[in-house]
């Protein structure tokens, strides 16, 4: 049965002080030549108290009481998700991929310390990580540049903000991970992390001539993309190679969808859950000339992101949230009718729901990326996710072959 207790007495938080001092060192590939990555999304912190939550779950017959505890308690299993994800699977790095905290319930005096809770697992086992924001992490009372400087007083944090812009968004940025062999972790990375923000939510703190919050745009912004082509032009000339990479952002763009409806999911061929039909995607919901009156479906304001991710040679993998009940990985290697950009090879992956908070009760767990040296030669990677009932599902190669081999389906399993 649940208890009012305080949030300090459920989550035996690890101390700021002594963290501090601490210093992490470059990525690096382990001695056995992998790198392992967890992914977290969706994590939803801080679901209490707000009547929005009545709006964002329909179909729940809640009296406003029992909301209140609701919320916490959410939080709690949350963090045995995660701690059971974390002993299960040791990663080398953890991705927060959007979505940390539900920021319409948040109050602006206390909005950012559930990024303490969701870090505590963490941080109590020396983990690094580094996070992407979604369209939850931005509201009246809940700053992204907040968030990044309550992350950024742990050591662990590699979240960075490379662009800036009231358009930008915040976690635009990229990480190097140097190889096995590469003692003093210098020169030419391994390999790459792209994170982008593809924004969403309400701006912090603004209204508009009516009263009414102010929407933020939910793609990644012309100016990141800017800043991904050159910068990434800037290393290969450095380097001299196109360097393999993996992207990280919360929404997924327009090519998940069209896949999804155009092509459709095979069950063996591409395992994974496909109950969020049709997907959510950048730019849904806003016009073309940027105008935001719920007059449009969807104004294609992420073409020039997906235009800039299959023209990046070295681009392997796209992961990204926001969907809930949607965890395949797609190989995007045609032209789909209606598109004007055609995918390269790159394979487009979902995660799985992390977090109790926000919406469906599929089963909980995170997508794990497990890079080796000798396959990433060959632009290969191999990906599966870790269930919170122990369960491995989905586990493929994102080699040559995927979307041809045949691999057991994922059961729909609810919690
Ligand atoms: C909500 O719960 C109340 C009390 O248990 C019940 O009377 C009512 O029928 C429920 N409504 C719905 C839509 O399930
Ligand atoms: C913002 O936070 C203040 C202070 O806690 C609270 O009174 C207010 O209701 C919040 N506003 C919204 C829109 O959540
Ligand atoms: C945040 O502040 C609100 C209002 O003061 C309080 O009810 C709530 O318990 C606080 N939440 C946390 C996590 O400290
Ligand atoms: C459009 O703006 C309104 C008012 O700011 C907001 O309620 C709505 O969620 C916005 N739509 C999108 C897709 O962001
Ligand atoms: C977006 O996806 C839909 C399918 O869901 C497709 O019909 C449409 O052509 C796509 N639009 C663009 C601009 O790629
Ligand atoms: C890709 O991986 C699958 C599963 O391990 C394997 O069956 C298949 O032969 C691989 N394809 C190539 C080209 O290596």
């Amino acid at each position: 049965m649940w208890k009012p207790l305080t949030i300090a007495a459920l989550f035996a938080a690890p101390s700021l002080q002594s963290a501090v001092g601490k210093r992490f060192a470059p990525l690096k590939f382990s001695k056995d030549g992998t790198f392992q990555i967890s992914i977290l999304e969706d994590l939803h912190f801080g679901e209490s108290k707000s009547p929005t939550l009545f709006h964002e779950f329909p179909s729940a017959n809640f009296t406003k009481d029992a909301w209140d505890s609701w919320g916490p308690e959410q939080d709690v299993n949350s963090v045995k998700v995660i701690n059971e994800v974390l002993d299960a699977e040791s990663p080398d790095l953890v991705v927060l991929n959007g979505d940390l905290i539900t920021g319409e319930n948040a109050f602006l005096e206390n909005s950012t310390v559930y990024i303490d809770e969701i870090v505590a697992p963490l941080v109590d086992r020396g983990l690094t990580w580094a996070s992407t924001y979604g369209n939850h992490d931005s509201s009246y009372n809940l700053s992204r540049s907040a968030i990044l400087a309550r992350e950024n007083r742990w050591p662990n944090s590699r979240t960075k903000q490379m662009v800036s812009g009231r358009n930008a968004g915040v976690t635009n940025y990229y990480l190097p991970v140097y190889g096995s062999s590469n003692e003093k972790a210098s020169g030419a990375p391994e390999m790459l992390l792209w994170f982008f923000d593809s924004r969403g939510g309400d701006y912090y703190q603004e209204l508009d001539s009516s009263g009414n919050e102010v929407a933020q745009p939910n793609w990644v912004d012309e100016s990141v993309v800017n800043w991904f082509e050159t910068t990434n032009a800037e290393l290969v000339k450095k380097y001299h190679k196109n360097i393999p990479s993996l992207v990280f952002v919360h929404i997924p763009t327009n090519a998940s969808q069209a896949i999804q409806t155009e092509l459709g999911i095979n069950a063996h061929k591409e395992p994974g859950i496909n109950d969020d039909y049709v997907l959510a995607q950048q730019g849904e919901g806003w016009c073309a000339d940027g105008s935001n009156d719920s007059s449009c479906v969807y104004g294609g304001q992420d073409v020039a992101f997906m235009k800039a991710l299959v023209d990046t040679p070295g681009v392997i993998g796209v992961f990204s949230g926001h969907d809930h009940g949607d965890t395949w990985c797609y190989k995007w290697d045609t032209l789909i009718p209606g598109m004007s950009v055609k995918g390269n090879g790159i394979n487009l992956c979902f995660g799985q729901h992390t977090g109790y908070g926000g919406y469906g009760s599929w089963i909980r767990g995170s997508r794990q990326v497990l890079v080796t040296e000798s396959k990433l030669k060959d632009m290969v990677i191999d990906t599966w996710i870790r269930l919170e009932s122990g369960d491995v599902v989905g586990s493929v190669s994102l080699n040559s072959t995927y979307g041809e081999d045949t691999y057991p389906s994922t059961p729909d399993t609810l919690t």
